[in-house]
């Protein structure tokens, strides 16, 4: 059965940019989206500004702007990042809508009707400047405990005690400076304490596998507290001045910006029905017969300091609006990602901007490999860490999945004009194959991410370790074993070709790439697309390059240095630009041309008494050997490296060392990590070859 799946995330405050917190939570929604989408469900994945609120009113007047032009601004600004980051969003709008007055004015009569709403008369600080009432974080004053300047309005933040805004001493406005006056005022308030509400949110919340127990348990606590936890009613108001909906027949009042930024999900989906994309899906019902459908699954992703709002106020809300509105099926909560400790904020300044992240050049596939693999179901928080993310990229995604690729097409191309060959006992391979795509599929639909690409990764490492132990570059030599080594590869390749599938919800544009590229499809991988034996493969173009530590450097460098020299983000060029000041300055081709660059063979291979990093190694250039000293003993087993060829400097002057003669130098690829690579050419090749 075909799901039909409404999926939002939580709309950001329309008065900055874009954080990483963000971009975490759209990853682990996009993955998700995609994931359902591969399997040929109905997705319409909704997002939008939250722009209503006194801060987004405020930074406009300081700014001397109206607020929907800063909204409208911030709102331009959203794109780069969804593209940039493959952020699948079907529809992005913003809650400063039509759209949005009319629902939250509707569900606000709606409740009205229901005997839910009423007023009462409120005494808050006012500030006679400004004239304007104060929202807590707007005033301060002396502690009354221990008597600190400065603390704000609802806790201190020396002694910790918790306390009003009435009880500080010497209060004054942060907005003014003003001494604030005590007025009263009516506010309107949903009664979230009536017995119908609780009754109905104890229900709710019950349903098996709607929420996670962690999330249960905390509304739980909310919904029995008793005494000064008891569950309090919802001042859903504000006086003007105010940036949001007008309460209907209540001049000067307003909505909080909470009432209408979760039905701001309905009013984006809403202009997204009303925009003709959902009917080039098939989806043919109106906004309204969608929304009220039994078959229509509501999911909200979101992070865990708003659980209160998305699992009380807003299942309340619509329960007791009515149809078509409906309660969410399921609200999802993740964590909160951290830059790893103080090392990141500190010493390597200013945390991780997502569109430095892009202007750097860094690939947006990393970062969403890097959260996924440490994403799971739970609301548990996540740390970005710089060696780690660069461990993760460089060895699972180039150093096992993509490497599988170069290497079994390397061989295909060349002998089999790309053709694959599958033995008799090919269904044991499929069969692996299944298990692995059902397994992963169970953890994709739980959000158990980090699982999925763990069995992903064994996986990975069986076609590798299955691959070299049939010797393949052996069995190359022999032309009596060529099916056997056809057949070798085409195994690897389907390899390949199943992680390719089962890894495209993470990696969107390589898995569309792959699928294009080598496997000949018209359309990016479906699901079912793993179980398919390929037939061939196309010509193979490198997939994914490792992370350069140097691009971490400049994404963590204080802001001021480096970004001169970087393009601006939002082009398509900026994407695969690195920081020009990360390059070492050119050099014209006559100059490269001076280096004289040889296929080597190395015939022999020794330790050197006394040093713990050189190796002596004799090559064989084609026109007689040399002597090379190579600083490669941590990495590499003089007997492994008797037969290889490899890359040597032939024209580098000879260097006299402790040791003897040195005659020339072999290439090796490194980097600050751990690892050193010798360079080798492609099979073929002989001693002597010039590289150019
Ligand atoms: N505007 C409200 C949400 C209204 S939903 C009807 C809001 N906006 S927010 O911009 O502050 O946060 C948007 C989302 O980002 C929330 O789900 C929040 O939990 C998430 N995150 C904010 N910081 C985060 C991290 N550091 N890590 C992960 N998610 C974080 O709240
Ligand atoms: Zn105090």
């Amino acid at each position: 059965m075909t799901r039909k799946i409404f999926l939002t995330t939580a709309l950001p405050y329309a008065n900055g940019p874009f954080h990483i917190g963000h971009i975490m939570e759209y990853i682990q929604a996009d993955i998700w989206a995609r994931f359902q989408r591969m399997q040929g469900h109905q997705v319409h994945f909704v997002g939008a500004d939250d722009a209503h609120g006194a801060p987004i009113m405020l930074k406009a007047e300081a700014e001397g702007i109206t607020p929907q032009q800063l909204v409208g601004r911030i709102g331009a600004g959203r794109a780069q990042y969804l593209s940039g980051f493959h952020l699948s969003f079907d529809h992005w709008y913003t809650t400063d809508s039509p759209e949005n007055t009319e629902l939250s004015q509707e569900v606000y009569a709606r409740l009205k009707a229901a005997g839910l709403i009423y007023v009462k008369s409120v005494e808050q600080f006012f500030d006679p400047v400004k004239g304007m009432f104060l929202a807590d974080r707007y005033i301060k004053g002396e502690c009354p405990v221990c008597h600190s300047k400065d603390q704000y309005g609802d806790a201190c933040e020396v002694c910790s005690s918790v306390y009003v805004p009435t009880d500080l001493i010497n209060p004054y406005s942060t907005l003014s400076g003003a001494k604030p006056e005590l007025r009263s005022s009516d506010h309107f308030f949903f009664r979230l304490s009536d017995p119908r509400c609780v009754a109905f949110l104890e229900q709710w919340l019950d349903a098996p596998g709607r929420l996670q127990p962690q999330v249960i348990n905390k509304a739980r606590e909310w919904l029995s507290g008793s005494g000064d936890k008891a569950l309090a009613d919802w001042d859903i108001s504000r006086d003007a001045p105010y940036f949001g909906i007008p309460i209907p027949d209540a001049p000067g009042k307003y909505f909080y910006v909470w009432l209408d930024a979760p039905i701001g999900y309905l009013a984006a989906l809403k202009n997204y029905f009303e925009s003709g994309k959902p009917r080039a899906k098939g989806e043919l019902r109106s906004f309204e017969e969608f929304l009220g459908a039994p078959d229509t699954e509501q999911i909200h992703i979101i992070g865990k300091d708003i659980i209160y709002f998305h699992t009380l106020f807003w299942p309340a809300m619509l329960k007791f609006a009515g149809p078509p509105f409906k309660v969410p099926d399921h609200v999802y909560v993740h964590g909160f990602i951290n830059l790893s400790g103080e090392k990141m904020s500190k010493s390597r300044g200013t945390g991780l901007s997502p569109l430095r992240y892009l202007e750097v050049g860094m690939n947006p596939e990393w970062l969403r490999y890097y959260i996924a693999a440490k994403l799971n179901g739970s609301v548990e928080d996540m740390d970005f860490n710089p060696e780690d993310f660069t461990l993760r990229v460089n060895s699972d995604l180039v150093g096992k999945f993509v490497n599988i690729a170069s290497r079994a097409s390397a061989f295909l191309t060349r002998q089999f004009a790309g053709k694959t060959r599958f033995a008799a006992d090919a269904s044991s391979v499929q069969a692996e194959a299944a298990a692995l795509s059902s397994t992963v599929q169970a953890h994709y639909e739980a959000r158990e991410y980090g699982r999925a690409i763990r069995e992903l990764m064994a996986y990975a490492d069986r076609i590798n370790q299955a691959f070299d132990a049939r010797q393949p570059w052996v069995l190359a030599k022999d032309p009596a074993r060529a099916q056997e080594l056809q057949e070798v590869c085409s195994r690897a390749l389907y390899g390949f070709k199943v992680l390719a599938v089962l890894l495209a919800p993470v990696l969107p544009e390589l898995s569309a790439r792959a699928a294009r590229e080598l496997f000949g499809l018209d359309s990016s991988f479906m699901w079912a697309d793993a179980a398919v034996l390929p037939q061939g493969i196309g010509s193979y173009r490198h997939l994914m390059q490792r992370v350069d530590p140097k691009q971490l450097d400049a994404l963590f460098a204080s802001v001021a240095a480096p970004a001169a020299a970087v393009k601006p983000a939002g082009t398509a060029a900026a994407k695969a630009a690195p920081a020009v000041a990360d390059l070492p300055g050119t050099i014209s081709i006559e100059e490269f041309r001076r280096i004289d660059l040889r296929v080597a063979r190395i015939v022999e291979a020794a330790f050197v008494d006394g040093s713990d990093k050189l190796l002596k190694l004799t090559v064989d250039l084609g026109s007689g050997q040399r002597t090379v000293f190579a600083g490669i003993k941590a990495a590499y087993d003089p007997e492994k490296l008797k037969g290889r060829l490899t890359v040597v400097v032939a024209n580098l002057a000879p260097r006299k060392m402790k040791f003897g003669t040195s005659e020339g130098m072999v290439l090796a690829a490194s980097n600050e990590s751990p690892g050193l690579y010798l360079l080798s050419p492609d099979s073929g090749a002989v001693p002597g070859m010039r590289i150019s």
